[in-house]
């Protein structure tokens, strides 16, 4: 949807939220579909600009993926091996599309992957874990071409960072590959878990994930399942800071607390009430927030990366000073040059026009206008709706006064079927 958001800050926070299916876990679950013989339904996802891209990757491969409610279905064999090139350049995990191609196809063609602007982003350990696999990789400008010209192999490969796409990319491959993949130095994110249970559910034997030695064998032909993916530990993480910055008590439903437990203590140790349930949390701010010191993000379990935008919003409205070194990328904060982003107290927030510069960080902006005195603009929408779905209306439930101000159409709107 096109449009600014508007917000008048100054309001707490109050009700609850149930978090819905995570990006990160929708987008290599709908690639990993390009590997089943027989359709495959994910239930209750999101409507995310990233998760279109990813049905038009789909549909360029030649399969029918499509809405059936709040359910994505994806049917039929892939038969194209070049995926559509506007939809690869937009998102990065379009990426994850090549290895079920390459593995049914035995080749697949991309162009090099875009995605948010928050550093430099390669794919060389997807390529050389592909290789190790029996793939030939070739770049011609800005095309990527893969071919695996006797098919794909097990492999032991041994990652020199646990780098999260590049371990979904070789889980792909591994599942569908001929004999046995062990991969050393895996990420152990819960996304990775969620993809391998999915592929086990589809019949693939997928030993390990969570933990850094992943062990697959390699299955011919796998079949499709119903699955519902796991919830969004981003998305919890952005109204707990929301809440956290804006004041109020929120309570996050449907996501355990475990999965973004970094978090949570942070926010604790700022002020804030947090209560632990299995499958929920109460998080509360009346009194005043504190800063935090000096946090940092690292690979699962710690803090998550792109939780660091929005915790960072949140130490805006402290009283003492804050810092958070971002480990992963390189250009996490669109502010500042270096990987560390330093806070100090001010006199408080006031309204502001912005433009968010990437998803995180758009997030992260209409997290500190909720909490600043007047009125905001954000512009550059369209980046915060690549990874939330109804942002502004959810807000608006808990007590925001926030809206979408949209641009006369063009008559092309979207629509569900
Ligand atoms: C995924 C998430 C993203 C999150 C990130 C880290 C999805 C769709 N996106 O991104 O939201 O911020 O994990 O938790 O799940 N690297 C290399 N070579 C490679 C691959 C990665 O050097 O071949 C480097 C990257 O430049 C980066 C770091 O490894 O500095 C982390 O990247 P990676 O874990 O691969 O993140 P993504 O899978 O892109």
């Amino acid at each position: 949807m096109e449009g600014d958001l508007i917000i008048t800050g100054g309001r707490p926070l109050n009700g609850t939220v149930r978090i819905p299916a995570a990006k990160n876990s929708v987008l290599p679950l709908l690639a990993a579909s390009l590997l089943c013989s027989s359709p495959v339904r994910l239930r209750a996802v999101p409507e995310l600009a990233d998760v279109d891209t990813s049905l038009q990757l789909l549909q360029s491969a030649g399969c029918e993926a499509g809405w059936q409610g709040s359910d994505i279905v994806v049917q039929g064999v892939p038969g194209v091996c070049r995926l559509g090139a506007d939809a690869a350049a937009r998102m990065r995990a379009s990426i994850l599309f090549c290895a079920p191609l390459l593995a049914r196809l035995g080749r697949a063609e991309t162009v090099l992957p875009g995605g948010c602007r928050i550093g430099a982003r390669p794919v060389d350990l997807h390529l050389s874990g592909l290789a190790q696999m029996g793939a030939v990789c070739r770049a011609e400008g800005e095309r990527l071409i893969l071919t695996a010209p006797s098919g794909l192999h097990g492999a032991e490969i041994t990652l020199r960072f646990p780098s999260v796409g590049a371990t979904e990319t070789l889980l792909l491959a591994a599942a569908a590959a001929q004999g046995k993949t062990v991969l050393r130095g895996a990420a152990r994110e819960p996304e990775i878990v969620d993809l391998a249970a999915f592929l086990n559910r589809c019949g693939a034997c997928v030993q390990g994930a969570g933990s850094s030695t992943i062990r697959v064998e390699g299955r011919r032909s796998l079949s499709g399942c119903s699955f519902a993916p796991m919830a969004d530990r981003i998305v919890a993480s952005t109204f707990a800071c929301a809440c956290a910055a804006a004041g109020g008590r929120v309570e996050l439903t449907g996501c355990a607390p475990e999965i973004y437990r970094p978090l949570l203590e942070i926010l604790e140790q700022m002020g804030c009430g947090v209560k632990y349930g299995p499958e929920s949390v109460v998080v509360s701010r009346f009194g005043r927030l504190h800063g935090a010191g000096k946090v940092f993000t690292g690979v699962y379990p710690a803090l998550a990366t792109d939780a660091a935008p929005l915790l960072a919003a949140a130490m805006l409205t402290a009283d003492s000073e804050s810092s958070i070194e971002d480990v992963v990328f390189e250009r996490r904060f669109a502010c500042t040059e270096g990987r560390t982003l330093c806070i100090l107290p001010g006199t408080g927030l006031k309204g502001a026009n912005t433009a968010a510069p990437d998803l995180r960080g758009g997030a992260a902006l209409v997290i500190a206008a909720l909490a600043a005195q007047g009125k905001s603009r954000v512009t550059n929408t369209a980046l915060i709706d690549r990874g939330y779905a109804g942002f502004a209306p959810m807000l608006a439930k808990l007590g925001s006064e926030i809206r979408r101000e949209t641009r006369p159409s063009d008559g092309t709107e979207k629509k569900r079927h």
